[in-house]
């Protein structure tokens, strides 16, 4: 169950990276651990996939690697994040209850020999875990070199929707939970239409793939008992560890481009200290900006507060279909820029490259190609740069924006079945993210119906699906005067995902001041123009404004003479509406606009340049830290005054920042 949290307790910004020993001999461990004290690495996350080392037999253990390692490490005055070790079964296991093995939703199982091949509503995998979380917290639970506890691993990874019997049984029982009764969930899910009507709880099963479309409620429901069923795993694993140690205790998250399955915001609180693993996704087109919105998400799910970057790497993964190495400067520039966002810690996987194993080809703090290497040397120079910055921990981010992000308007928005096949909803939060980015300005990700009182300016990007308070809560806040941007195919279905009817926008629909009557969405590559010159894509609509002003309307496609963008006085605030996807550089040009509106400013002033700038302000309590992080290839000059962190210059007025560089200025007076 979530208790109050425990603070983590770390001198400075955390400097680490997962470490996998059990790959290698103890005289690796010796120079490791050198090598690690030269890099200035003080957390380091072991036992992650310890499960074979430490229980090699069904109920026989062996801790005597582990305490070596954990000895070593705290006789180098280097702490541990200790990973409880459940992140994937041992053989024995699945080969004494195969009913562990997960199912794909085509009814097939999923075999062992990669990781995490674990049902979540498993009995037998959950027994044998916690009675190896318990072993593992009553050995180390009062271990001085024991900074932070990290339950399994990125939970849901690979195994977050399971469609066994097992699952099947559980998700019944989530879902008598949730209504008491067949009534109501006939209700909810529609089942009148096309005679899916449930007599007997017995009859419903998970969404397992089917002929047609599958019921869009029930998949709906089902991704919301995976994410919960996982979230009761964890909350297992955390009270077995928080009845035997005093260490705050946490697990990665995996906030980023493609991992979709956990509704992460019902999962924070339990967190002790939110962790995020980040890695940049080149599929993107700006992973720059992909990196800082799931860094502001990160911070977002922290409610404010610091978090920890638990793992990104020093350059390529191994899982993306081109996996590039960072250019020069760039561990540097991403790791900063997590830091800039909040985190408290910059973390690697891993320490040194594997030369076996899936991941041999995954980049690693310590290269194959050893220490006479351009990534060993930047680590060794962001370890140094780290350490400087000690006393930027603990600070919070200024942000005047907010942007609303919800995991349920991802599952509804991906449901079969919908207008274009080429929406996406996490395309859609990254563009209005992007141009928000690309001005400068900060943004914190909050959840639906969040508390918008100390913002200018809401941007709420394809909000989908929508309970009335949700939508409340901004056009409330609007009416008390705050600038809000709410675009298409927001407010289209209820939390049952049922069409708000009556015009879409549903519960927006008064404030924004518009009839949406129709859908037109466009094939990607179709350029649509709007009267005011922008060009979009993806997306039409026909509607008409009732209240609100049209600032420009469709020029040609099929919503011609159709408002595009509107705006609309609602009580002393402004709604607009967006109803399509502008290119990136009219989407940057609309939000300059709305910006200039709300009278919303990035953090200190930029003259100069010719790519991104990450440009954010963290306040202590005696003085606030201008993070300046130049990704193009033109210097930059910042107006700010202060002492420069990385150099230790000072600065009366403005500040160089190099192409590449990245400054943090500490501001002595109040900004
Ligand atoms: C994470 C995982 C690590 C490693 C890394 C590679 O998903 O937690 O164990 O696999 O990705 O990028």
């Amino acid at each position: 169950m979530t208790t109050s949290a425990r603070p983590f307790v770390h001198d400075g910004i955390a400097f680490g990276c997962d470490y996998n020993p059990e790959q290698w001999t103890p005289d690796v461990w010796d120079e490791d651990i050198a090598l690690m004290r030269e890099a200035g690495v003080d957390l380091v996350a072991v036992n992650i996939f310890g499960w074979s080392h430490l229980e090699p037999r069904p109920g026989e253990f062996d801790f005597r690697r582990l305490d070596d390692v954990i000895g070593r490490l705290h006789e180098a005055g280097i702490r541990v994040n200790l990973g409880t070790g459940t992140a994937s079964p041992p053989a024995w296991l699945t080969r004494m209850h195969p009913d562990i093995l997960p199912m794909a939703e085509d009814g097939t199982r999923r075999y062992p020999g990669g990781r995490q091949a674990w049902c979540p509503s498993s009995r037998p995998f959950r027994e044998a875990a916690l009675r190896l979380a318990e072993r593992v917290a009553e050995r180390y639970g009062d271990h001085p070199a024991v900074a932070l506890w990290h339950v399994s691993n990125e939970l849901g990874c690979h195994n977050a929707l399971c469609h066994c019997d097992e699952s099947a049984a559980a998700f019944r029982r989530w879902l008598r939970n949730r209504y008491g009764s067949l009534d109501p969930l006939n209700r909810a899910w529609g089942t009148a239409f096309w005679s899916q009507t449930y007599g007997d709880w017995d009859e419903i099963g998970t969404p397992r793939a089917t002929l047609s479309s599958r019921n869009p409620a029930q998949a709906l429901d089902f991704h919301r008992f995976s994410s919960d069923e996982l979230l009761s795993y964890y909350r297992a694993e955390a009270d077995v560890i928080r009845s035997r140690s005093a260490v705050s205790i946490t697990t990665n998250f995996m906030v980023t481009a493609h991992i979709e399955n956990l509704d992460y915001w019902s999962w924070a609180a339990d967190m002790d200290i939110v962790a995020n693993d980040h890695y940049l996704d080149h599929r993107l087109d700006d992973p720059n900006s992909e990196l800082a919105f799931a860094a502001d998400l990160s911070r977002g799910l922290a409610g404010g507060a610091p978090w920890l970057l638990m793992e990104h790497s020093t350059g390529a993964v191994n899982w993306q279909p081109l996996n590039k190495p960072k250019a020069k400067g760039e561990i540097l520039r991403n790791s900063l820029t997590h830091v800039a966002r909040g985190s408290d810690g910059v973390c690697f996987f891993q320490w040194r490259a594997s030369v076996q194993g899936s991941e041999k080809f995954h980049s690693a703090m310590l290269p194959h190609a050893g220490t006479d290497t351009a990534v060993w040397r930047e680590v060794v120079e962001l370890g140094g740069i780290v350490d400087r910055l000690g006393e930027v921990a603990g600070s919070r981010v200024e942000a005047e924006t907010a942007l609303v992000f919800s995991w349920e308007s991802w599952w509804a928005t991906q449901n079969d079945s919908r207008p274009s096949k080429a929406l996406g909803y996490l395309d859609q939060v990254h563009s209005a993210y992007s141009a928000l980015h690309s001005l400068g300005l900060t943004v914190d990700i909050v959840p639906p119906g969040a508390d918008l009182s100390s913002y200018r300016l809401a941007v709420v990007p394809g909000l989908h699906l929508v309970r009335e308070s949700e939508a409340a809560a901004v056009t409330d806040w609007v009416a008390d005067g705050g600038t809000a941007l709410v675009t298409f195919y927001s407010g289209t279905v209820d939390e049952d995902d049922r069409v708000w009817t009556g015009g879409y926008t549903g519960p927006f629909r008064e404030a924004l001041g518009i009839h949406v009557e129709e859908f037109a969405p466009v094939e990607p590559e179709t350029a649509l123009h709007l009267s005011s010159g922008a060009t979009a894509h993806l997306w039409s609509e026909r509607s008409r404004a009732t209240t609100a002003e049209v600032e420009a309307s469709f020029a040609d496609g099929p919503s011609a003479g159709h408002p595009a963008v509107t705006r609309n006085a609602w009580g002393s605030g402004s709604a607009w509406y967006l109803a399509t996807l502008p290119s990136p550089a009219d989407y940057r040009a609309l939000m300059a606009r709305l910006a200039d509106e709300a009278g919303v400013r990035p953090p200190a002033v930029v003259h100069g340049g010719d790519g991104a700038v990450d440009i954010v302000r963290r306040r202590g309590t005696d003085a606030s830290y201008l993070f300046v992080v130049n990704h193009g290839s033109a210097p930059i000059v910042v107006e700010a005054a202060g002492t420069e962190l990385v150099s230790g210059a000072l600065i009366a007025r403005c500040a160089e920042v190099p192409a590449g560089a990245v400054r943090i200025i500490r501001e002595e007076a109040a900004a």
